[in-house]
């Protein structure tokens, strides 16, 4: 079975065709940063737009770079949601029409069961049970993972996604979009010795997540540390920067260590654009040594959107036997509990 998969939920146009056998064959990423880059964060009007621009011309070149024609694809997979309506329907019509064109089978994947299930393309895959943390723009969700399509959530973020934390200290700090790795860059050269920020929520009990105390701190600090002329020093922004990813990365490990404890489990998968992080990675290698933890996550660019993650999830539930009828919708908001298992 070969299924084309089509992401279009955010600002990057991702599609792959992933086949039972051979695993991936071909994927391709058109990511419409720029565009964006001078807003400080995504406008979903330009988002849709560009995805009309994008997602058919990268369709045929992803067909064209397998070596595959249309008539060797047998289902096609499209993100239904959670996302920006605009965006998502741009995927969804197009790959639900291809489907009917082509005569296949077509499923609506959530984008978080994408990122979840990303880390299976690897050389070892997870086995289930495992617990889940999703970390991305939009999420910051700590999950118990039976199966595909069993989920529990065990904990996620009171207010803003690990992810926005990061692109809104970036922004404070008059970084680029998306911060995430441009604070993480910019860290390397900051001094950790010189702030310590707090580490939001870990003295409470329980799996959830707050991290708008720690972006007001980084706020109050970005302000205190500017000059006469509203300048923060290179060091400075280092530095910050620094403090800013140690007290996200060390609140992200307490809780993971503690799901895991909580459900005497060892196994911990993290995906989503956050899971990219190395010092996240480093930490928690480190950090879960006490309960003998083990993680596994995507390479880096399959941490962040693309097609690949929307491909793999699309072809287990066809392969399940499970697709969806010819209505066209799309699911903005869609809790990632309500999915059926296979
Ligand atoms: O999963 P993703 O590509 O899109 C969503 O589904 O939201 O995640 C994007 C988020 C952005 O907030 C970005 O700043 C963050 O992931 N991110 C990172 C890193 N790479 C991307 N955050 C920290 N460290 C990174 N290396
Ligand atoms: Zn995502």
């Amino acid at each position: 079975m070969r299924v084309l998969g089509i992401e279009t939920s955010c600002d990057e146009t991702g599609i792959a065709i992933y086949e039972a056998k051979r695993g991936l064959l071909s994927e391709a990423l058109y990511s419409q940063v720029e565009i964006h880059a001078d807003y400080g964060g995504v406008v979903p009007e330009l988002a849709s737009r560009d995805h009309v621009r994008k997602t058919i011309p990268l369709i045929s070149q992803v067909i064209d770079n397998s070596g595959l024609t249309k008539g060797d694809i047998d289902g096609v997979a499209y993100t239904l949601g959670p996302g920006l309506m605009g965006a998502l329907f741009v995927g969804a019509t197009v790959g639900r029409s291809l489907a009917l064109a082509w005569q296949v089978p077509a499923i609506g994947v959530h984008h978080m069961e994408g990122h979840l299930l990303a880390p299976m393309l690897e050389q070892s895959p997870p086995e289930f049970p495992f617990i889940a943390l999703l970390v991305s723009g939009g999420h910051t969700q700590l999950v118990k993972v039976e199966g595909i399509g069993r989920y529990q959530i065990l904990g996620e973020s009171l207010d803003d996604a690990a992810g926005e934390a990061f692109d809104k200290a970036a922004k404070m700090l008059g970084l680029d979009y998306p911060g995430g790795p441009v604070i993480a860059n910019l860290a390397q050269k900051g001094d950790s010795n010189r702030y310590t920020f707090p580490r939001p929520m870990v003295d409470r009990p329980g799996l959830d997540f707050s991290f708008s105390g720690l972006k007001t701190y980084c706020l109050n600090t970005a302000h205190a540390a500017k000059n006469e002329e509203g300048q923060i020093d290179e060091q400075t922004k280092a530095d910050i920067a620094c403090a800013f990813q140690d007290a996200v990365v060390d609140t992200l490990v307490i809780k993971c260590r503690r799901a895991l404890k909580q459900e005497g489990l060892h196994r911990l998968v993290i995906a989503g654009g956050v899971s990219a992080n190395l010092l996240l990675r480093q930490r928690l290698k480190e950090g879960l040594k006490k309960v003998r933890g083990e993680v596994f996550y995507a390479r880096p660019e399959f941490c962040t959107d693309n097609g690949a993650m929307i491909a793999y999830a699309g072809y287990r539930r066809l392969a399940a036997g499970q697709s969806d009828g010819l209505a066209l919708k799309v699911r903005p908001r869609w809790p990632l509990e309500e999915l059926a298992s296979l």
